[in-house]
């Protein structure tokens, strides 16, 4: 009986994130399979909701830096993890990869992934522009498995408001996802800027009207999150991503154990095993010095408290860094950071995510070196060009006239879905590879990730260099017709 009553009836569900989100952010993607495995029976015994194991930037990291292929991970653990649902990070017609893919090879991706073993999609875009998650949904679907449709957090200025990402914003892209067939809906906050009473706001106006279950993702980056989870947890929030103590905290997710202690006797009760987690835990701290190198440390602070003044990602910042540094402007970062702003509203204020964060990064570093838009990158004309979807405010048509004046991949904005201008590529990739690819899994890596594929692939099936010509991408291909 008294154990019985630990378990509230209104348990909170926890993602555990150790095994993707949690190496992701604090040790540049590097854990490798082996190191899950020892601990991979006893975390399917905890009682998480569903373990990430898959997504993000674990597929180019496996091939390029593990001599891993990608393919394998969720196939391995899947021998351990019986019970609990597997689930991974996908970008929606960008998969896993750093461009948007033809719909053959979205639909092919997500076969494969259901084949292999992963249960729960959480599906974003970059611009929150949901027609790109469409191809990956409909396949989703079709194999039976769970769509989490996922919202970008992202703030017009300040806290949640403004003419942008306020209430009514979050409101209408959730009740989007819910129409398109979500089982869950995520906010996902990527750079950890939802405040704890934003949080509650939220989560207490979306509870009242979506009817599948909520789930927050966020990161400790700004060190509100474990505060940010206590008031979504009493607006109603149903799910959290965690990861094990080791692995969480800094860039990376809330620790679980603190927050099972939090809830511990109240109606939210998780109802897991504390011991069993600090045991898996010293597992972690057992491994750790095989990755240390990967931390980083070099500062004391394990948050970044800048980005509560300024708003801009961690990981934007180590970008305009390195980019300032090449171009030995280091002393410029203070206005760039101002000009980021600016860019930013320029473009439409998207979200700062990947990949529309490193662009509207790229080109703030351009804009303040060179002059406003006097040089712009490829990816902004894109991006103005709509090549990435539907910016959240329409950019000022006087600036799309300056940015696209005489660019090759044409001058008027396109308003379609972006999967609709990519001509089909796995035909062409095939063709390319030639016996280079043995299974459907080398060609889809390969369309992923052409020249470091290529490598691993030779690699791997003992070949001997071959001349494979570099595949142009569809994109680049029409922009030339
Ligand atoms: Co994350």
């Amino acid at each position: 009986m008294e154990k019985l009553k630990m378990i509230a009836a209104n348990a909170l569900k926890i993602q555990d994130n150790t095994f993707r989100d949690g190496h992701q952010s604090i040790y540049a993607t590097r854990m490798k399979t082996e190191d899950m495995i020892p601990i991979a029976e006893e975390m399917d015994s905890c009682g998480f909701w569903a373990i990430e194991v898959w997504g993000g930037a674990t597929f180019d990291t496996m091939h390029r830096f593990l001599g891993e292929d990608p393919w394998m991970r969720p196939k391995i653990l899947k021998k351990y993890i019986t019970k609990t649902p597997f689930s991974m990070l996908l970008r929606g017609q960008n998969l896993v990869g750093y461009r948007h893919y033809a719909d053959d090879v979205v639909r092919a991706f997500v076969d494969k992934a259901c084949e292999i073993g992963i249960d729960v999609f959480r599906c974003f875009d970059a611009l929150n522009d949901f027609r790109n998650i469409e191809t990956c949904v409909e396949r989703i679907k079709a194999n039976g498995r769970h769509f989490q449709g996922s919202v970008c957090y992202s703030l017009t200025e300040g806290g949640l408001g403004g003419n942008v990402y306020n209430l009514n914003y979050y409101m209408s892209k959730a009740r989007e996802l819910e129409q398109m067939g979500a089982e869950s809906v995520c906010i996902k906050d990527m750079a950890g800027m939802l405040s704890p009473y934003d949080a509650y706001d939220l989560f207490a106006a979306l509870k009242k009207e979506i009817k599948v279950p909520l789930h927050l993702h966020t990161h400790y980056t700004s060190g509100m999150a474990s505060m940010t989870y206590l008031k979504a947890i009493e607006a109603g929030v149903d799910i959290v991503d965690t990861c094990l103590a080791p692995f969480a905290l800094r860039t990376s997710m809330p620790a679980i154990e603190p927050l099972l202690a939090a809830l511990r006797g109240t109606g939210r009760a998780t109802g897991m095993d504390l011991h069993k987690l600090l045991a898996l835990g010293e597992h972690l701290e057992n491994i750790a010095p095989k990755y240390n190198h990967h931390l980083a440390n070099h500062k004391l602070s394990i948050i970044d408290s800048g980005v509560l003044a300024h708003q801009i990602p961690g990981g934007m910042i180590s970008n305009l860094t390195s980019q300032l540094k090449e171009m030995k402007a280091l002393d410029r970062l203070e206005e760039i950071y101002r000009e980021v702003e600016q860019t930013r509203k320029d473009m439409g204020c998207p979200p700062l995510v990947t990949p529309v964060s490193q662009i509207v990064g790229a080109q703030a570093v351009l804009n303040v070196l060179f002059g406003r838009y006097v040089k712009v990158t490829n990816q902004l004309k894109d991006l103005v060009l709509g090549l990435y979807g539907k910016t959240p405010l329409p950019i000022e048509p006087e600036l799309v006239r300056m940015i696209l004046k005489k660019y090759k991949r044409g001058e008027e904005p396109v308003a379609g879905r972006p999967g609709d201008y990519l001509p089909p590529e796995i035909a062409n990739a095939k063709k390319q590879m030639g016996n280079l690819a043995r299974t459907d899994e080398d060609v889809l890596a390969y369309i992923l990730y052409p020249a470091s594929m290529q490598e691993f692939l030779q690699k791997k099936y003992g070949a001997g260099p071959t001349s494979i010509a570099t595949i142009e991408s569809p994109q680049q291909k029409k922009a030339a017709a």
